[in-house]
């Protein structure tokens, strides 16, 4: 029956071009996508996040996106979104849900016990649940070493500043440091145990090089449960000379300078005396261009270049004829009395 023929075949005929082609029923179909695998709490100081395995479909190109919840002991299920955790991760591309991600999200509360579970979708395909072994942030926390190490060297102790690896409320939690330190020339390691970030390191000897690495340890106040942390990176330092030292090297420093100036007092002395002819030349020389210039001045005929050219004589020793010394300029005007009788002054100017 041609009829009948066509009012089977219109449904089946109809059906694809009315629902994309990425349609299908929107049932929790488990079979064809599965799970994320492999799922991982990361817990490193205030840090919190999730991460799993990435989920694909043979021959389907579109993305797989992931969706996580959590929940509280004896709570239902909720999404991770901006409402409630301020990061969104009710549909994720990435393989990671970073519950501390921004300045806002502070985590999970810390003392809570806490269950997370993930999804994959792709189009209307949905997979089961995945779920992630319990925690608590304080009991499962991996602790890293204390940060911003500094050491202030002393007389014969260390004293050793460093904040906590993360901040913790006091009502809940507090830090208890490790210092193990030892000599660097071979000594053995001593633990020793502070409670405060304020440690000093006694009963060192001065002037010595020390060795130490820290590690904090969580406590929490009100349950008998503690974490140990990582230990620091070896960190080494002289200690400062005590006061007995100290002085001897003040001591040693001033005799040493003093008979440094010593040995060069008495080196110039020496020279001084070997090449007294020789200093008495140097000091006695320059004035010998004074006397080229009285000879002019004697002359006034002779040019003064020609005067300067001529060799000081030696035997000239004219230093006590200085006090005439005058430029021709000078002579000109009148103002030097020389002491010469043969000499012309310029008309009109006196
Ligand atoms: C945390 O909750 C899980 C169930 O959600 C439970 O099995 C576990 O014992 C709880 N842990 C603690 C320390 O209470
Ligand atoms: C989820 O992400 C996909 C693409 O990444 C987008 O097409 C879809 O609308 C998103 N769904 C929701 C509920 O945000
Ligand atoms: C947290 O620690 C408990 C034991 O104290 C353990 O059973 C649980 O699997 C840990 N959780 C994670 C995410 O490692
Ligand atoms: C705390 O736990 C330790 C073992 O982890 C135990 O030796 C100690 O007695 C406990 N202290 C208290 C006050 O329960
Ligand atoms: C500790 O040393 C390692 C390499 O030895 C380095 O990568 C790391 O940054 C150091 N850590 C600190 C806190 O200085």
């Amino acid at each position: 029956m041609p009829s009948n023929h066509l009012i089977l075949c219109r449904p089946l005929f109809v059906l694809p071009s009315v629902f994309p082609a990425s349609w299908s029923f929107p049932t929790n179909s488990l079979a064809p996508l599965p799970a994320p695998r492999n799922l991982k709490v990361h817990l490193y100081n205030a840090q919190q996040a999730l991460s799993w395995e990435p989920v694909s479909l043979d021959g389907d190109p579109r993305p797989v996106v992931y969706q996580v919840q959590y929940k509280y002991t004896s709570s239902n299920w909720y999404d991770v979104n901006k409402e409630d955790s301020k990061v969104d991760c009710t549909n994720l591309t990435r393989t990671e849900c970073d519950f501390t991600a921004n300045s806002l999200s502070e985590g999970f509360p810390r003392r809570f016990n806490i269950s997370l579970r993930v999804r994959a979708k792709l189009g209307g395909l949905i997979s089961a649940w995945a779920t992630a072994p319990w925690f608590e942030h304080y009991r499962n926390a991996t602790i890293g070493p204390p940060e911003n190490i500094r050491v202030i060297p002393e007389e014969g102790s260390l004293i050793i500043r460093l904040s906590a690896p993360f901040d913790v409320a006091a009502s809940e939690a507090f830090f208890v440091y490790y210092v193990y330190y030892w000599e660097k020339a071979g000594g053995r390691q001593v633990p020793r145990c502070f409670r405060s970030n304020y440690i000093t390191l006694n009963d060192l000897k001065p002037l010595r090089v020390y060795c130490f690495q820290v590690k904090a340890e969580l406590c929490l106040t009100k349950e008998n449960i503690s974490r140990p942390g990582h230990l620091s990176n070896i960190s080494c330092s002289e200690t400062a000379a005590d006061a007995s030292v100290k002085l001897q090297q003040d001591i040693l420093a001033i005799a040493t300078t003093f008979l440094v100036l010593l040995v060069v007092v008495g080196v110039c002395l020496f020279l001084v005396l070997k090449y007294r002819g020789l200093v008495k030349h140097w000091f006695h020389s320059p004035p010998s261009i004074p006397s080229q210039i009285e000879e002019y001045l004697r002359d006034p005929d002779q040019p003064i270049l020609d005067a300067l050219d001529k060799d000081s004589s030696p035997k000239d020793d004219a230093w006590d004829s200085v006090s005439i010394v005058t430029f021709p300029e000078n002579e000109q005007e009148g103002s030097p009395q020389s002491a010469d009788p043969s000499h012309q002054p310029t008309e009109g100017v006196l």
